[in-house]
């Protein structure tokens, strides 16, 4: 991204992982603890976060809105990103907003490219050319194991989405498509175990966006 558009005090962290991760638990938690500190902060969620992701979101992930072939989900998340970036995520680190988002580019990386087969680099291109090249300054992986991740979602809301309910070894191959991510490592991921203790994890997230932070106010 062009850092002429951003404004001091403008990061972009995402939280990555699994379903059942815990990752709105901690974005709540990280969010909370930086507006107390007096940052600017924005909260959202892909897909979603605008009026036509939140429509995207609805039609690829509830039941029953008639079959969702693999290009096409690839597409409808790559979609709903393109508008996520452009009327959210770009004006607010304009603003010098701090943005906290649940899921990014390597879920789709994750999901259609390694889950649906269509291939990381093709899923990696797709979004890139979507989103104008942005990356985030941090990403968080929870890093969660699928047998645990479904306990934890269906305890946590009952019902699973169409990608939730996608049998364990699909899970299972996602979680490590999130750890090749994160290992291809620029600097820039934060790898937990999400099975530590919530405190735990709020700890080591606040430490490594206090880095961010002071790494990015370096830069500015
Ligand atoms: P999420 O919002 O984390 O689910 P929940 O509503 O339970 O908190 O994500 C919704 C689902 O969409 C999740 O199963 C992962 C999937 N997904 C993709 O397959 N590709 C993507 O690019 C994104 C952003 C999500």
């Amino acid at each position: 991204m062009n850092e002429m558009q951003r404004a001091p005090g403008a990061l972009f962290v995402v939280f990555e992982g699994g379903d059942g991760a815990g990752k709105s638990t901690q974005a709540a938690l990280l969010a909370r603890r930086l507006q107390d500190a007096g940052r600017e902060v924005l909260r959202t969620r892909e897909p979603g976060g605008t009026v036509i992701g939140e429509e995207l979101r609805s039609l690829v992930l509830d039941h029953g809105r008639g079959q969702v072939d693999a290009r096409t989900e690839a597409l409808m998340f790559a979609a709903a990103r393109a508008a996520h970036v452009e009327q959210l995520i770009l004006p607010a680190l304009a603003r010098g907003t701090t943005i906290i988002c649940d899921r990014f580019i390597d879920s789709s990386v994750a999901y259609q490219g390694v889950g649906r087969g269509l291939g990381t680099e093709e899923v990696l291109r797709l979004n890139r050319w979507a989103t104008d090249g942005l990356r985030p300054d941090l990403t968080i992986l929870l890093d969660v194991d699928p047998l645990s991740g479904r306990l934890r979602r269906t305890q946590g809301h009952g019902a699973e989405d169409r990608l939730e309910s996608e049998p364990d070894d699909f899970h299972a191959r996602i979680r490590q498509a999130f750890l090749d991510r994160a290992r291809n490592d620029d600097g820039t991921y934060l790898v937990l175990d999400a099975s530590l203790e919530v405190e735990d994890l709020e700890a080591r997230i606040a430490s490594a966006v206090e880095t961010a932070i002071q790494a990015a106010g370096a830069s500015s």
